[in-house]
């Protein structure tokens, strides 16, 4: 990674894929964000806009052209919007559209990290919680376990099976991923202690029992971070009654997947997590919430993930100062109230007018 430097400006080849539903609106309010951190920190975006999704699917057939991979694969960074409408669907029923088996294992991003993290100046469901006591990352294995079936489940008329994948290698990778994320990190809020939980059903499954063990030996590696193990349901207790006690979680794609849904409800709604879907040599980030096509066209979307998405590329491509400005600009507007979000999740001020508030203060 790395741009060109022309003059003293650093330039970055940008892919941009705003998605379907909210997705151009999400991706819309982002970009003068991130242009206007660009700026301020000398260097420059150079955005390449390609379509991809269910609209793509629904009108060429294709979730994503060859042309728009190889640009993917070929940029410098990538921020993608929410892909996926109602009722566009794959001949074996599952959803089209999707773009995870094309980028994720297309391009082998083995890490899907999601930082769950309750913001000043937002509400948690959970009573007594305020900023900084729930501050967390999931690291979502993202290229095999049980959605390694996805597209090849075995059927008959009247039975299904998908069957999950643990590799060695897989979780190996993933583990290294947490624990170098951990070792880098301050630790969780309740204790300061540098964690890795593993989270996984091993008590049922032999591929989770796997999981864990190839986990539990790669912490041996990482004797400044403390490695414990949690059963997933006790794991997603434990998530709403204290997630203080959480540093960093590795685990297995389909529990990656439901628990940081669940996480990101902690801290005010799916609106405000970002993520992102990182290779040993190419990422992609992305809001973690869908493409809400009930929504679409309102104005009325919350496009602080996708925003936040933005300051996780920015650090990915290095430009650190760039990406923290984001962030405090979206915690400066979200404290002083310059951007509300309701209850329901949606902005009474505008999705577009967000953006450039947060633009505005950068
Ligand atoms: C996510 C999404 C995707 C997933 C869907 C849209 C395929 O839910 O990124 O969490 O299941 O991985
Ligand atoms: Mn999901």
């Amino acid at each position: 990674m790395g741009g060109a430097i022309s003059g003293s400006v650093r330039g970055y080849r940008v892919v941009l894929i705003a998605g379907d539903g909210i997705g151009p609106e999400v991706t819309g309010a982002a970009v003068p964000v991130l242009e206007a951190a660009a700026a301020r920190f000398g260097c420059r975006l150079n955005l390449e806009r390609h379509e991809a999704g269910a609209a793509c699917y629904q009108r060429s057939g294709l979730a994503m052209s060859a042309e728009t991979f190889a640009a993917c694969r070929d940029a410098d960074a990538l921020l993608k919007g929410p892909v996926g409408l109602p009722g566009v669907r794959l001949p074996d029923g599952t959803e089209a559209g999707v773009l995870g088996g094309v980028l994720r294992n297309g391009l082998d991003l083995f890490a899907n990290l999601r930082p769950i993290r309750l913001l000043d100046g937002v509400a948690s469901p959970l009573a007594g919680r305020t900023s900084g006591s729930i501050d967390y990352a999931i690291v979502r294995e993202n290229t095999e376990g049980l959605y390694a079936a996805r597209g090849r489940g075995v059927a008959t008329a009247d039975a299904v099976a998908d069957t999950m994948l643990i590799t060695r290698r897989g979780c190996e990778r993933v583990a290294r991923f947490a624990f170098d994320l951990a070792r880098a990190g301050s630790g969780a809020p309740r204790d300061g202690v540098r964690r890795v939980t593993c989270v996984d059903k091993a008590n049922v499954l032999r591929g989770f029992a796997f999981f864990r063990a190839v986990v539990e030996a790669v912490s041996a590696e990482y004797p400044e971070v403390v490695f414990e193990s949690r059963y997933a349901d006790a794991a997603a207790q434990a998530l709403v009654l204290e997630p203080d006690a959480f540093d960093v979680i590795v685990c297995e794609n389909f529990l990656g997947d439901i628990l940081s849904d669940l996480g990101g409800a902690t801290v005010g709604g799916l609106g405000f997590c970002p993520s992102g879907n990182i290779g040993e040599r190419g990422a992609y980030f992305e809001p973690i919430h869908g493409s809400a096509p009930g929504l679409a066209g309102s104005d009325r979307a919350n496009p602080l993930a996708t925003i936040l998405a933005g300051a996780m590329l920015l650090d990915r491509l290095g430009e650190f100062d760039a990406a923290g400005a984001v962030r405090a600009a979206t915690t400066s507007a979200l404290r002083d109230g310059a951007v509300r979000v309701q209850r329901d999740g949606t902005l009474a001020s505008g999705c577009r007018a967000a953006g450039e508030t947060i633009a505005r203060l950068i």
